[in-house]
């Protein structure tokens, strides 16, 4: 450090461009992970309200989950009250109460205080069955059983709860005869309305925030399953409640549909955004045991037909059978569907192909109004991203997917992606994106990717971060942009971003030119080591030797402990050994480089996501990067000896890594040295009456605050505002906690040029009234 103050960066706002920036470019992901719906967006508070859970969900799981029993209590299967809903439970009183209680999904519910409806399903099989009595926290009501012995019959009653409930339990006992219970609810009253809510008022707040133009759903792998019995079939989620049909949640635990594409539709309303569904491309999710499944050829036409339904659920006239559907649930207009989605990260198969030809052919000829989106697989590069584009602009597909999980180092050497992109093909829906973390670092690369994806607004024409929504305590997949518990909700720094984002936009983009910005390209630095280790395994190597030179045999454990065999020459170097596994499920990890947080690591995974793929990785910041893969993989066996071979080195313009399993090559790929853009700047510019709007954007991910001007030729006395997010160290925000340091905003005035001081580690969005 010289102690030198860098000179002002300089932002030279020009004029609006030609170039328009997509209206539906932010947009938010919503898919059933993390617990998002049912424990999430869902308003009920009961856990399991149809005894529906099972083994299949979770190892451990059944009927009786979330639920307490007291006295008689017996899972039933035989007399569903529907063939979806095929278990129910029998209270027996006739010796003493029987009773039940549902802790929600805390193990106890916690709440607010305020009117609740308690909703059930019933039917009493004798005739001292008269009433239920119904309790929680303060509160207490008794639910008459009215109908004829016999019959199912929907009874709720209201419960008005006083104070706050903490792990309270919702108490329903009979007192006297016989009598069945099944899919019972417990939903907050709206007292706008005096019904009971279907979303959580909190999280949709929340979401409104974001200012959506649009919501994708069910997913993600949700939209496609695991397996084709567990595909999203939308036709199973509308309907009465207790007709819909339950699924196993690929994220480990219970779908039961209770938001389905009704709720979906109506909260793309809600939030004034326009739904972008995505329905599977006839292939079921290949990360499965076999990989993917395809439907078959004969049951493709039923299955096309699904998918030309749901346009008509969403868009159809109420005298049309699924326009029909719809208003019978309330909703005789139509939601003004636009966009659907075609298969999600899938492998690009022949079976593949086959199916999503024959999907968006029937859609171009029934509904050519629709923009249908494919896919690229499931990485930014690679085979299945060639195979998926190529498809597209065969197929003359009008959007494709891309989807990227990528490390802050990727995204700010990524910020001119997409200027290259070919503006006579298909245009780019970034469906899922995130720099792998809850930090401001990742926060901040994000920002400047996304200053790139503005920038290309004409492009690309949809974004959405993923995943969105994560309950506390019930997370499978981490960073996530909003946490949530029983009563909070938690944004991260990255929920900012979008925000600001989605609340500036502007209509047109705007030349910008910046001065005063150096980018960085990060080279290996301080000690650079070869490590072996095999976190989830006990492994045995021998014949270890680094350059031909023999290093000698080495143990590592599933603790993850690295074992170091010499220094990494960066010039290049080659390491073999041959591997057998004693103990343990994953695979092996060979590592060259440095620490992988101040300095960079390369790494190659035999044996990666389950023992089922390998993968060249790259980590900074003590963040993992895929380069190479990941590659299917058909994993170590305990036992069974294999050789692996990793080699590096340095070509004109980056590291090139090689890499090896039984003497077969399976990962050739060289690392550029693209440098990083870390302080970055965008504008554009939208019509407000008779005056401009501009919009400038500037990102500084570096430790030092920066001078700026902004200046605006042309322009005379001008006022903005000027909001920014930044934070005292990059590597704050953790997950499951709100970011610490929430956005200030300052107002600017200025003649032709506005002055401001860029904090370190920060992103700043000006808004410009000229
Ligand atoms: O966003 C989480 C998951 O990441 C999605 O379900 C899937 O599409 C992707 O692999």
């Amino acid at each position: 450090m010289t102690g030198t103050a860098p000179a002002p960066l300089r932002i030279v706002v020009g004029e609006p461009t030609e170039r328009e920036i997509s209206p539906d470019l932010w947009g938010i992901f919503l898919e059933d992970i993390n617990w998002a719906l049912d424990g999430g967006l869902n308003a009920d508070l009961v856990q399991n309200g149809g005894f529906e859970y099972g083994p299949d969900d979770h190892a451990d799981w059944g009927p009786l989950t979330a639920w307490t029993t007291e006295g008689a209590v017996r899972v039933r299967r035989a007399d569903p009250l529907h063939p979806e809903n095929a278990v129910h439970v029998r209270l027996d009183a006739r010796g003493a109460p029987a009773r039940l209680g549902n802790l929600g999904y805390d193990d106890g519910i916690t709440a607010r205080a305020g009117r609740y409806r308690l909703a059930l399903a019933v039917r009493r099989v004798d005739d001292d069955a008269r009433e239920l009595r119904a309790a929680l926290g303060g509160a207490a009501a008794d639910v008459p059983l009215g109908a004829a012995v016999g019959a199912w019959a929907f009874v709720d009653a209201t419960l008005d709860v006083p104070d706050p409930l903490e792990a309270s339990v919702l108490r329903l006992e009979l007192p006297a005869g016989v009598a069945d219970v099944d899919v019972v609810s417990l939903r907050p009253v709206d007292p706008a309305t005096g019904e009971p809510r279907t979303f959580r008022a909190d999280l949709v707040a929340a979401l409104a925030e974001l200012a959506p133009a649009f919501v994708r759903f069910p997913g993600g792998c949700i939209a496609h399953g695991y397996g084709l019995d567990n595909l999203y079939h939308w036709k199973s989620t509308v309907g009465p409640r207790h007709q819909r049909r339950h699924l196993r949640n690929v994220w480990g635990y219970h779908q039961s549909m209770a938001i389905g594409y009704l709720e979906y539709f109506e909260l793309c309303e809600a939030l004034g955004a326009a739904p972008v569904p995505v329905v599977a491309a006839g292939v079921c999710c290949q990360n499965i045991p076999g990989r993917a499944r395809a439907i078959s050829p004969d049951d493709m036409p039923a299955y096309i037909q699904d998918v030309l339904d749901l346009v008509e659920f969403a868009n159809g006239a109420p005298d049309t059978t699924w326009g029909a559907v719809r208003a019978e649930m309330g909703h005789p207009e139509p939601f003004g569907l636009r966009y659907l989605g075609v298969g999600n990260e899938d492998e690009i198969t022949a079976e593949f192909r086959d199916r999503f030809v024959q999907i968006h052919d029937a859609l171009r000829a029934a509904h050519p109004e629709i923009t249908v989106i494919g896919t690229s697989g499931a990485q930014l590069e690679g085979r299945d991203f060639d195979a998926g584009w190529a498809l597209a602009r065969e197929q003359r597909v009008a959007v494709v997917d891309e989807h990227g999980y990528r490390t802050p180092h990727w995204f700010h050497q990524q910020v001119d992606r997409y200027d290259a992109y070919d503006r006579t093909g298909p245009a780019v829906y970034v469906g899922e994106y995130a720099a792998r973390s809850t930090r401001l670092r990742s926060a901040l690369a994000e920002a400047a990717w996304m200053v790139g994806l503005e920038r290309n607004g004409d492009v690309v024409r949809l974004a959405s971060y993923a995943p969105l929504l994560a309950r506390v305590g019930g997370t499978a997949w981490n960073p996530d942009l909003l946490y949530f518990t029983a009563t909070d909700v938690r944004p991260t720094a990255s929920y900012h971003v979008q925000r600001m984002f989605a609340q500036t936009r502007g209509d047109r983009v705007c030349e910008v030119t910046l001065s005063g910005a150096d980018d960085v390209v990060r080279r290996p630095s301080g000690p650079q080591r070869l490590r072996l280790s095999s976190p989830g395994a006990d492994l045995t190597w021998t014949d270890v030797e680094v350059d031909g030179v023999r290093v000698g045999d080495v143990r590592t454990t599933a603790d993850g402990t690295a074992h170091d065999v010499g220094a990494w020459p960066q010039a290049g170097a080659e390491l073999s050994a041959q591997l057998v596994r004693t103990a343990g499920t994953e695979g092996a990890v060979l590592t060259f480089g440095g620490d992988g947080v101040a300095s960079s690591a390369y790494t190659f995974q035999v044996g990666s996501w389950e023992n089922k793929s390998t993968v060249v990785a790259r980590a900074d910041d003590g963040l993992d990067n895929e380069i190479d893969g990941p590659h299917p993989f058909r994993g170590l066996r305990t036992g069974v000896p294999r050789t692996v071979r990793v080699r590096t080195e340095r070509v004109d313009d980056g590291t090139r890594v090689r890499a090896w399993v039984d003497e077969a090559l399976v990962h050739d790929v060289v690392d550029v040295d693209l440098p990083e853009q870390r302080v970055v700047a965008g504008a554009t510019a939208r019509a407000d009456g008779s005056s401009t709007v501009r919009v400038v954007r500037v990102v500084n991910a570096s430790p030092t605050a920066r001078e700026t001007v902004v200046d605006l030729p042309g322009a005379g006395r001008v006022h903005a505002r000027a909001e920014t997010l930044s934070g005292p160290d990059p590597d704050e925000g953790e997950p499951f906690e709100t970011w610490p340091h929430p956005p200030v905003t300052t107002e600017l005035d200025g003649d032709g040029r506005l002055e401001l001081l860029l904090p370190p580690w920060s992103v700043t969005a000006v808004t410009i009234h000229a």
